[in-house]
């Protein structure tokens, strides 16, 4: 049959020198039309850029490409309006649309693929896809970065414990705590903009890794296709997919950052901590005990990171001591960036919602920054200060202070001047000052610190460069 779909017959895009059909398991390993089907309107762009090329080069005529360009606009309604029906004898999306256009306008179909082959095609479409993919994702982490400056800015001042292996360490502020975030996700956009730039190059006209006779113009068709430049090496070009690793690299990077955040949700939003509340949009019941209200959300964003940091190690074991330049392994990379990036966006997305909604409840914070002797460490800076201890010894008398305090069942702030001078003399009654969780954070004003005004500053900073 003409359009390839009968069993027997060889294929009709390469199938010159093949006397059968291939048996139903080479179809079925070899197609993957079942998931580039996703690439249809960056190979319909790739295609019209390649026909315009071609006729402006005189390679082929000028009504052969407006009847291809026509055709493929065609093809794309018909996608997208789903009455395209793809088949799977044809592989994959480069070839059903080339089929497709063939039965549409004729002998002028076969012409489209002078000078290219489906190893530059697939490269560029992938490419154009992943570029498009980043491009989402930047805009992503910029409305997460915002919703975070949003609640850094309400939260300058909330007290909370900082905790170091989860310890209560030394108080910090709710808006601090936010901004690291802020600066993990500042960093993995920083990623993801120096990818677009690094994968800016067009594939197409490296044909099948040789480049070509024919007088192409592939600056012309990077120009077409929003490329900075053409690539320009045509072995690389038809064998590499650092774009895709790479992308799959930051998206694991982010989305361990994602996962960390998720973790601190669900323990925050635990009776025991009950530092924030989820909102109901964010969070499920439980069928059997009805007081609950679990962090599915969170806990789903740091389950994520399974599949997405899996496809980085998949991709990057597909591609391990493949020779050059194609070979039909790499087929093997789009699911794997597809379902990351997928992953990717609804993690971004559901912790976004999170962000925003997330009520802070700043008494608990407050409550539990004051216990656990987190203001210890300003004790033994008071000391050094005011009584010019060196440090060491005045971690020692804190170190006693605390024990103190421990046996009495209370805070360092609440040990009388007397219990404090029987520890050491030179304490006067000036070292209440800094035991309180608020002067304690006040205190902090190095670059980057978590005093208020320090927040406040660094707020601003982002703010500049959202
Ligand atoms: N479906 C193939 C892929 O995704 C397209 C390239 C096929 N090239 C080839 N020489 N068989 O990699």
């Amino acid at each position: 049959m003409a359009d390839g779909t009968d069993q027997k017959s060889s294929n009709q895009m390469w199938g010159g020198r093949f006397a059968s059909g291939p048996s139903a398991i080479m179809e079925e390993i070899n197609a993957s039309i079942g998931f580039d089907k996703k690439l249809y309107a960056q190979d319909i762009r790739g295609s019209i850029a390649h026909a315009a090329m071609l006729a402006s080069k005189g390679i082929i005529s000028p009504e052969d490409k407006d009847k291809i360009t026509d055709g493929l606009n065609t093809i794309l309604s018909e996608i997208e309006t789903g009455s395209f029906e793809f088949s799977r004898k044809l592989e994959d999306i480069h070839m059903n649309i080339e089929a497709r256009l063939a039965t549409l306008i004729g002998t002028a179909a076969g012409r489209l693929h002078t000078a290219r082959s489906r190893n530059d095609q697939v490269a560029l479409d992938f490419r154009l896809w992943v570029k498009e993919e980043l491009q989402k994702t930047e805009g992503m982490l910029t409305a997460l970065i915002a919703a975070f400056l949003d609640r850094a800015e309400e939260n300058a001042d909330t007290v909370m414990p900082g905790f170091t292996h989860l310890q209560t360490a030394q108080p910090v502020t709710f808006g601090h705590h936010c901004m690291a975030y802020v600066e993990m996700f500042g960093r993995d956009r920083a990623r993801v903009r120096h990818a677009i730039e690094h994968l800016d190059e067009s594939p197409i006209g490296a044909a099948a890794l040789a480049g070509t006779g024919y007088p192409i113009d592939r600056h012309m068709t990077a120009k077409a296709l929003g490329f900075r430049e053409p690539t320009r090496n045509s072995i690389d070009t038809v064998s590499d997919r650092d774009f895709a690793l790479e992308f799959l690299s930051i998206a694991s990077i982010c989305a361990t950052h994602l996962s960390r955040l998720a973790e601190e949700i669900v323990i925050w939003s635990t009776p025991q901590f009950g530092f924030i509340r989820l909102s109901d949009a964010f969070s499920t019941g439980s069928s059997i005990m009805p007081q609950k209200k679990n962090p599915d959300a969170a806990e789903l964003v740091r389950a994520k990171t399974g599949r997405i940091n899996g496809s980085l190690v998949a991709l990057l074991t597909v591609m391990k001591g493949l020779p050059l330049a194609y070979s039909k392994d790499m087929q093997e990379d789009k699911e794997q960036v597809f379902d990351a990036a997928e992953s990717l966006e609804l993690a971004i997305a559901a912790m976004t919602g999170m962000i925003r909604d997330l009520e802070v409840r700043k008494d608990r914070m407050r409550a539990a920054a004051g216990s656990g002797y987190s203001t210890a460490t300003d004790l033994a800076d008071w000391l050094v200060r005011e009584a010019g201890l060196p440090f060491r010894d005045a971690h020692h008398v804190t170190g006693n202070a605390v024990a103190l305090a421990e046996k009495k069942g209370c805070d360092l702030a609440d040990l009388s001047l007397e219990d404090l001078q029987a520890i050491h003399p030179a304490i006067t009654s000036g070292v209440f000052d800094v035991l309180s969780v608020e002067a304690s954070v006040a205190s902090r004003t190095s670059f980057g610190g978590t005093a208020p005004s320090e927040v406040r500053k660094q707020i601003a900073w982002w703010r500049g460069r959202n």
